[in-house]
């Protein structure tokens, strides 16, 4: 029996080899923002998400170690028993007062947070409207939670509409979007989707993992850079293992919906709270994001200048530091990822499940770290491979 198992497992693990899709874990082994070190070599980074260099900022650093002195390295239990230290109740002020919301919770990632936002409050009566190309977190909690679950064609008014259009009078829509999806880097028009929602009664639940501390006045995010206020929406959720470089997530919202996810949300009562040191660095990194405009312009001059110099190459279209470059299949994504890693740049390639099946990509992401000379070599050697 055990045997029989363990050969199913062995067969799946071969049949994913064969079709190029087995993904080989890296281990870094220095990390220095736009540059990294694994198996003994340096290469150019353009396959992280520290848009803002924030993660090995000495500031970012020293306020970890001296969170670690002054509140532990551990919370030692879940938040409503003791795990919720002083400086979980400054993260989540802070957050509040940034975002324009009422209250906020914290999470120990944002897959975690996005489960407990969708399962916890999405009711049986509900049906859950995602984009096509949400995040899997946002896809595998719509596909457990009690709710009716369906999806609209990527960025599409109409095709939402027509969902919304289509839910019976017995059911409840809510719709759910990114700020900026992960693997193509654009973004809804949020102002065109509230509209939309409010003529439906719907809420807006929103991930913001990519937008959050990129764009907007002080990185509030995709809904400030598109003036739809914090309150419009029904929920919105974040990580800070993203622009902000440290790890965790939140989401935030009115207080009647946080004062829910506190009583109700399973991932978030009945797991360790975060680490006040990680939430003492979660802070700083937050007060830099928002005063240093410098990092958010550096990255749009980075941003503006790779599309500038890979015009000729089939970009997707993006304002954002994810700059999608669409070859097909996984052999030809792997082909160019190879061939990068020959001249010294680390750009990973997107396949199958990630995006959607002959979609295999290369994904790059800028940062403010990254110097001009670093992306004309970048398209240089682009361009040679695709
Ligand atoms: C859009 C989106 N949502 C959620 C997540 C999950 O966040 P975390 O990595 O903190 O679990 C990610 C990142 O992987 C993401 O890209």
């Amino acid at each position: 029996m055990a045997l029989t198992r363990l050969a199913r497992l062995q067969q799946a693990l071969n049949e994913r080899a064969a079709r190029q899709l087995l993904r080989q874990p890296v281990t870094v082994e220095r990390y220095h923002g736009r540059l990294i070190t694994a198996g003994g070599k340096q290469y150019l980074n353009f396959s992280g998400n520290d848009y803002l260099g924030l993660a090995q900022d000495p500031e970012v650093l020293q306020a970890y170690a001296a969170g670690a002195t002054e509140y532990g390295a551990g919370s030692s239990g879940s938040p409503l028993v003791t795990g919720q230290h002083k400086v979980h109740q400054q993260l989540t002020d802070t957050l509040c007062e940034w975002l324009g919301q009422e209250r906020a919770l914290l999470f120990s990632s944002g897959f975690a947070a996005n489960q407990a936002m969708l399962l916890t409050l999405a009711e049986k009566s509900d049906v859950l409207l995602l984009d096509k190309l949400s995040h899997a977190s946002l896809i595998d909690a719509a596909m457990h939670s009690q709710a009716g679950f369906k999806r609209f064609a990527h960025n599409d008014l109409t095709a939402l509409g027509q969902l919304l259009q289509q839910t019976p009078a017995s059911q409840h829509a809510m719709v759910v979007t990114e700020g900026v999806f992960s693997m193509d880097g654009d973004s809804p028009d949020l102002t065109a989707i509230l509209s939309l929602c409010k003529q439906y009664d719907a809420p807006l639940l929103l991930d913001d993992a990519h937008g959050l501390g990129v764009l907007g006045p002080e990185g509030r995010g995709t809904a400030a850079a598109q003036g739809v206020a914090g309150v419009e929406l029904f929920c919105q959720m974040a990580n800070f293992g993203k622009a902000l470089g440290v790890g965790g997530a939140f989401v935030a919202a009115s207080k009647t919906v946080i004062d829910y996810l506190e009583q109700f949300a399973r991932h978030y009562i009945y797991s360790t709270a975060l680490s006040p040191a990680l939430c003492a660095a979660v802070l700083k990194s937050i007060a830099l994001c928002r005063g240093q405009q410098w990092r958010r312009d550096k990255l749009q001059q980075n941003i503006a200048l790779f599309r500038q110099l890979a015009a000729d190459l089939p970009l997707l279209v993006s304002t954002t530091p994810i700059q999608g470059v669409v070859l097909g299949s996984s052999e030809r994504a792997l082909a160019a990822s190879a061939q990068l890693k020959q001249t010294g740049i680390w750009l990973s390639a997107i396949r199958p499940p990630t995006v959607p099946a002959g979609s295999a990509r290369l994904r790059i992401t800028l940062s403010s770290q990254h110097t001009e000379q670093d992306i004309s070599m970048l398209v240089q050697h682009l361009r040679q491979a695709v």
